[in-house]
């Protein structure tokens, strides 16, 4: 795949064909292959995928959104002071993963940019304070951690970067 492909990223939907995605974490390969459907319809996940203009069925990166909350002693002390003392809404990107094929062509910044771009959005009608990621292992960690996402308290691998940081206040 060229670096110069189009990218289209769009709602997971029945012609796309995620038998064939491999990413290198088997468990992130399990679960496009096996779950994702399932979840999309019991409405527990959104799952988004990436596919190019040229093959529009094959699916060259994906990732999961949901929603969670933030209890406020897993924030730093600093962000936790400013804010109500009660749970805090958040968006959960619990899943990122972009093909073996098609690494290291700026897909997963892409994707990550996308998934943002929703949680802003959506932040228009109900209320979202960060986007939390759950790191597969460190190396994924490094990943998020360039765009500036910081470990939430007590989880090493759950990170979270506030939307008011890619978005000025209004
Ligand atoms: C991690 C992953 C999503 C990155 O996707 P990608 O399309 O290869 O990454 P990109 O090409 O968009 O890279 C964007 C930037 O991140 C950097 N980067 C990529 N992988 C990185 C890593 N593991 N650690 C640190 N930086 C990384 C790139 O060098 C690039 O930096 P630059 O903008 O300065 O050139 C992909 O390698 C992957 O799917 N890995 C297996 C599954 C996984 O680990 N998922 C992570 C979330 S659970």
């Amino acid at each position: 795949m060229g670096s110069e492909c189009q990218l289209v990223i769009q709602a997971l939907a029945s012609h796309h064909q995620r038998a064939n995605f491999h990413c290198g974490q088997s468990a992130l390969d399990r679960y496009l292959h096996k779950q994702a459907r399932q979840d999309e319809k019991r409405r527990v996940s959104r799952v988004f995928v990436a596919t190019t203009q040229d093959d529009p069925n094959a699916i060259v990166g994906y990732y999961t959104l949901s929603s969670l909350s933030i209890e406020l002693n897993e924030l730093p002390t600093e962000l936790a002071r400013k804010l109500p003392r009660h749970p805090i809404p958040a968006a959960l990107l619990g899943r990122l993963a972009v093909s073996l094929t098609a690494q290291g062509l700026g897909i997963g910044r892409m994707l990550l940019a996308d998934a943002l771009k929703r949680c802003l959005a959506v932040s228009d009608e109900i209320a979202i304070y960060a986007l939390v990621v759950d790191a597969i292992d460190d190396s994924a960690r490094a990943f998020y951690e360039q765009y500036g996402f910081r470990p939430l308290s007590a989880r090493a691998r759950r990170l979270f970067l506030p939307l008011k940081s890619v978005q000025p206040a209004p």
